[in-house]
């Protein structure tokens, strides 16, 4: 079995209004310590009993990262790990924060897929999220597909204000030598700035039923440009897909670098501590056992996200039943949810739409 490895970069230019992911604004000093922290990790826990196939720098964003210590940390965990002779290794980066120079140099230093969060062409939907704006995202993504043989970018939907004349716009903006898109639906956390903005009513939401034409037009307008669903948020065309997402989704065990990152290994999840503690070495100070029953309800929530589901072999590999025993009330109070074959079972598409209340209905048996 191959697992994943993630690389949390918790650095940004700017901190943007909706976002929620664990990342501030850093002086380059800091930066620069974080990045021998972070070798310090690498290097602690080293561990060559699986081979990793993927390697993902996730933030944050992991574009304003030298490509010098990009190189450094690839290094690092060749070193250290058993890598796959040819890893995926994607980087994701904010296009505000990179120029043809470094996206070049990254490209030198080992990246082989890169991650762009362009969230919408719209400069005024990306003033409402509050988030910097890229003067020419049409030209950083032309120079990324030139050196990248693979390029994602990631879409937002539900912004307020979006219609669908601006995801005309956004769709006509994507070249065509793009292979892969996540789509996102905005999320609203609480204590962030958008938050804030809704509650003192200078912001207003779309209705559920404006955000569902909206991304009914664009899911269909994808289909229509060569991308296939391969899971809720994410498109890809021909041999495009994540590798390194396709690892969360079958629930395969995955090591997490870094401030704030996450690691699931046979069945128990660590969880690394923040700054400032994680630069005083304390890498990771919590440790939680799953019980057979989360880890089962965590299996199914990921492999049902995929489109094609998962091979009942799987399942039973993992927990000696079938699934179908297993939760035999569920699939036949709700058989219209699932698509069942002798050997795989995946959501048709009303339960796709639904994933939400599928997922309520295994918490309730689990
Ligand atoms: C952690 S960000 C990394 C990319 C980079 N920091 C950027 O923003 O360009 C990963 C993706 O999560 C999505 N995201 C962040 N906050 C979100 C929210 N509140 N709701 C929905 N999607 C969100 C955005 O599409 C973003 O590109
Ligand atoms: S650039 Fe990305 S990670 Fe950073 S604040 Fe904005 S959305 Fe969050």
């Amino acid at each position: 079995m191959t697992v994943g490895a993630y690389i949390h970069i918790p650095f940004c230019e700017n901190k943007c209004d909706y976002c929620d992911f664990y990342s501030i604004v850093a002086s380059e000093e800091e930066r620069k310590d974080y990045i021998q922290a972070l070798l310090g990790d690498i290097i602690r826990n080293a561990d060559k009993s699986a081979i990793i196939d993927t390697i993902y720098f996730g933030g944050g964003n992991p574009g304003l990262l030298l490509p010098h210590d990009v190189n450094q940390l690839i290094q690092a965990m060749d070193e250290h790990y058993l890598l796959d002779v040819n890893p995926e290794i994607t980087l994701e980066c904010n296009p505000t924060s990179v120029s043809e120079a470094t996206l070049k140099a990254f490209h030198r230093a080992g990246i082989n897929r890169l991650s762009l969060g362009v969230q919408s062409f719209n400069g005024n939907l990306l003033a409402t999220l509050g988030r910097q704006r890229s003067k020419y995202p049409d030209d950083i993504i032309a120079i990324a597909v030139s050196i990248f043989p693979r390029v994602s970018l990631d879409l937002m939907l539900g912004i307020p204000g979006q219609t669908i004349q601006n995801v005309k716009e956004d769709l006509s903006r994507i070249p065509k030598d793009i292979g892969h898109l996540s789509l996102y639906e905005l999320t609203v956390y609480p204590k962030t700035r958008f938050s804030d903005h809704i509650k003192k009513g200078l912001i207003c939401l779309n209705t559920d039923e404006e955000s569902e034409g909206v991304e009914r037009f664009f899911v269909e307008s994808l289909q229509g440009q060569g991308f296939s669903q391969y899971e809720v948020s994410n498109f890809s065309k021909q041999d495009q897909q994540s590798k390194h997402n396709l690892h969360y989704w079958h629930y395969d065990d995955f090591k997490g670098f870094g401030a704030g990152a996450v690691s699931s290994w046979k069945g128990a999840r660590y969880f690394n501590t923040k700054l400032p503690q994680y630069m005083q070495g304390v890498i990771c100070d919590e440790r939680e056992d799953l019980p057979e029953s989360t880890q089962k309800l965590e299996w199914l929530m990921m492999n049902l996200r995929l489109t094609d589901g998962f091979e009942r072999k799987r399942y039973r590999a993992r927990f000696g039943l079938d699934v179908l025993e297993d939760f035999s009330s569920i699939f036949e109070e709700q058989a219209e949810w699932f698509r069942l074959s002798p050997d795989s079972i995946a959501l048709t598409s009303k339960g796709l739409l639904f994933h939400h209340n599928v997922l309520s209905a295994f918490v309730a048996k689990c």
